[in-house]
């Protein structure tokens, strides 16, 4: 059976974890950027993995804009964040909502892993961005519990990648 994993990453979390998965799979990874919605289609196996971003995984409009050319496939979609495992009941039921609008394919399974921010490292646009986020949480009256968690987030700071955790998804497609 053959497998491909691929991946976009913006500060790396999500391409350690593509490279943890294919070493395992002992396959290849790809930069999403190098590949076409056309070039899966000779794999049985498709594994994406993007970071979230304001809870969207990011590139993965190449599997979500391509659904039924991929239908026959079996398929893995792992994020990378920051959200903390113990909220993870709650956030990756809405990440599965926000990425996959009209429900998601019986034939793709979702996993979350936790990735890396290091504050130092994000570009000028992303700590603006935390920032605004942060300020605009903080001035809630009432904050419910995702706006004060989402508040705890934006300092969050540190690599929080762990290799074990893809055991479940290697799991699934073997
Ligand atoms: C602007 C911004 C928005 C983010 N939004 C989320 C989010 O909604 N949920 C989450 O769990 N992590 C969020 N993160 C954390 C990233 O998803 C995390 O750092 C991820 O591992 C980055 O993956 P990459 O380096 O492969 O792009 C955000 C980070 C930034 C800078």
């Amino acid at each position: 059976m053959d497998t491909i994993v691929i991946y976009k990453s913006k500060y790396g979390s999500t391409m350690q974890y593509a490279k943890w998965i294919a070493e395992e799979l002992n396959c290849k990874y790809f930069d999403a950027k190098d590949i076409k919605a056309e070039d899966l289609t000779e794999y049985d196996n498709i594994i994406y993995g993007g970071g979230l971003y304001a809870e969207i995984i990011n590139g993965v409009s190449l599997i979500t804009k391509n659904i039924d050319l991929l239908k026959d496939k079996k398929i893995a979609i792992f994020s990378t964040g920051i959200t903390p495992l113990d909220c993870r009941d709650y956030y990756d039921k809405m990440v599965i909502e926000k990425n996959f609008k009209n429900g998601l394919p019986e034939n793709i399974k979702v996993f979350n892993f936790l990735g890396k921010m290091v504050l130092s490292e994000l570009s000028l646009v992303h700590k603006t961005a935390l920032k605004t986020l942060k300020k605009i949480m903080s001035n809630k009256e009432n904050p419910t519990e995702m706006e004060k968690l989402l508040i705890e987030l934006c300092d969050a700071d540190g690599d929080f990648s762990d290799k074990d955790a893809i055991k479940e998804l290697i799991g699934y497609i073997k």
